[in-house]
């Protein structure tokens, strides 16, 4: 059935290669964690439904890997099925075609006595991005979110358990703090948890943290904490299970080839690509939601991570993997951010300076559900993952330039 569906099986990846699967592969995150992927030298096959991301990205995906490895004879496979993960039928036929059966014999005095066969996958690990992810289309469509992503993910998970597939990357959100996230400086991890958990804060103090979710305000936030939460226990149901949930922080840039980028299908509502459409003169003006805020410069602080060091920390996460298994630590959570804060009014100035055009804003009142300041303490993933960010808010900007074919600053005077 899916034949004609798989792009290409290149030469090099022969049948006892291995292959990470990436649920949601053509969306923004998706395509940037591919092509790091494809580049440290992993075979991928990307699901991805196409209902936020566009077919094209695929054929970016395999023009960059072309290119890149154009002199050597190891060129990683890349492979695509157009499907909906909670599509069982399907989804069974794809792990299929990915599963072999292993005998183990058992012997007594020499002599076979049993034989055992079991169920392996020549896919080593699973990354899963494939949700949908607007705050306020959540709240009028609730449903919708809670089947894809946390309906979807309940199947997905039975269904890789059958197949012996139990390294797992959750792409998860610093949205699950709530409005922790204000006024505690860095947000570590223990602030939201799934069993009661002990520590000392950042000033000091001992602290408990009930396994719970608190604050929420939006239904999107509560899928990102129910599935940590099934996640969760199913890593403690099974210790066969290696599951990272990833909380992302803001997400911004894109590669530096600028041949992937954010282009989703659906309106987009964050910060930046609200900046870039102001910066192309697509949009007449940047609305700024909230100048009142208790931060240096009245707008909201946030902790922008490049997307490229954003999607590394999904190979560190899976790096780890075998060296997790059976230590007990089957759900690890970690926070991908790089511990500084820029407020709004900052990513205007660095994409003012990076692109030369003056960005018109508007100066309005508060969104609803936002807060101040959202900023991760970033050091259990580079003391446990060794991953840390390595990329400035002006990389994001430049990238971004480059991906909407905008010429740096240094080729324009600013007007
Ligand atoms: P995106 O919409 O660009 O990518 C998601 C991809 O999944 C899209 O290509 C979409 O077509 C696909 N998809 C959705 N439902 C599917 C389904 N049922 N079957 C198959 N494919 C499906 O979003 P993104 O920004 O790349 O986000 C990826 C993940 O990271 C999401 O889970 C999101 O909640 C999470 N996240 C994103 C941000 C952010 O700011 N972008 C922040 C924190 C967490
Ligand atoms: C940042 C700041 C806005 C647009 C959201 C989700 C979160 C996560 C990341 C997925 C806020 C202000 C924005 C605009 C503005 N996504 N802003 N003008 O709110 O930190 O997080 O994306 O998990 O769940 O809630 O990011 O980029 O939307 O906003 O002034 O046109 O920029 O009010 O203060 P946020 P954001």
């Amino acid at each position: 059935m899916f034949d004609d569906l798989v792009i290409t099986s290149l030469p090099g990846s022969s049948e006892s290669d291995e292959y990470i699967l990436v649920v949601g592969g053509l969306g923004y995150i998706g395509s940037h964690t591919s092509w790091e992927l494809l580049k440290d030298g992993h075979n991928v096959i990307i699901i991805d439904n196409l209902s936020n991301s566009f077919r094209s990205v695929l054929d970016r995906l395999l023009s960059l890997k072309k290119t890149y490895f154009r002199s050597t004879s190891r060129e990683p496979s890349l492979r695509f099925y157009e499907a909906d993960y909670r599509d069982q039928p399907t989804m069974n036929l794809v792990l299929n075609k990915y599963s072999f059966c292993e005998r183990t014999n058992l012997y007594k005095d020499g002599i076979t006595v049993e034989a055992e066969q079991s169920r392996r996958s020549r896919i080593s690990g699973v990354i899963h991005f494939a949700a949908y992810k607007a705050v306020a289309e959540s709240i009028q469509q609730p449903l919708k979110y809670y089947s894809n992503n946390v309906g979807g993910l309940i199947s997905f998970c039975s269904l890789l358990s059958d197949f012996g597939i139990k390294t797992f990357v959750f792409s998860s959100s610093a949205t699950v703090y709530g409005e922790q996230a204000n006024g505690t400086g860095r947000i570590s991890e223990e602030y939201c948890t799934h069993e009661t958990t002990s520590f000392i804060d950042a000033h000091g103090q001992a602290r408990t943290t009930q396994g719970g979710c608190t604050g929420l305000t939006n239904p999107y936030g509560r899928t990102k904490w129910m599935c940590e939460a099934i996640l969760h226990d199913l890593a403690s149901a099974d210790p066969e299970w290696s599951i990272f949930a990833l909380r992302y922080f803001n997400p911004v840039g894109c590669d530096p080839s600028g041949m992937l980028g954010e282009d989703p299908r659906s309106l987009a509502s964050n910060l930046m690509p609200a900046v870039a459409k102001a910066m192309t003169g697509e949009s007449p003006v940047l609305q700024i939601y909230g100048a009142d805020w208790d931060t240096r410069d009245g707008t909201a602080v946030r902790d922008f991570i490049h997307v490229t060091d954003l999607a590394r920390g999904h190979l560190a996460a899976l790096a780890t993997a075998p060296r997790c298994k059976g230590t007990g630590a089957g759900f690890q959570v970690f926070n991908l951010g790089s511990g500084m804060g820029y407020s709004v009014l900052d990513v205007v100035a660095a994409m003012e300076a990076v692109s030369g055009r003056r960005l018109p804003v508007q100066l309005l009142g508060r969104r609803e559900g936002d807060v101040a300041v959202c900023i991760a303490e970033p050091t259990k993933a580079a003391t446990e993952l060794g991953w840390r960010t390595e990329k400035s808010l002006e990389d994001c900007c430049t990238d971004i330039c480059r991906f909407l074919g905008v010429s740096p600053a240094s080729d324009t005077i600013m007007i």
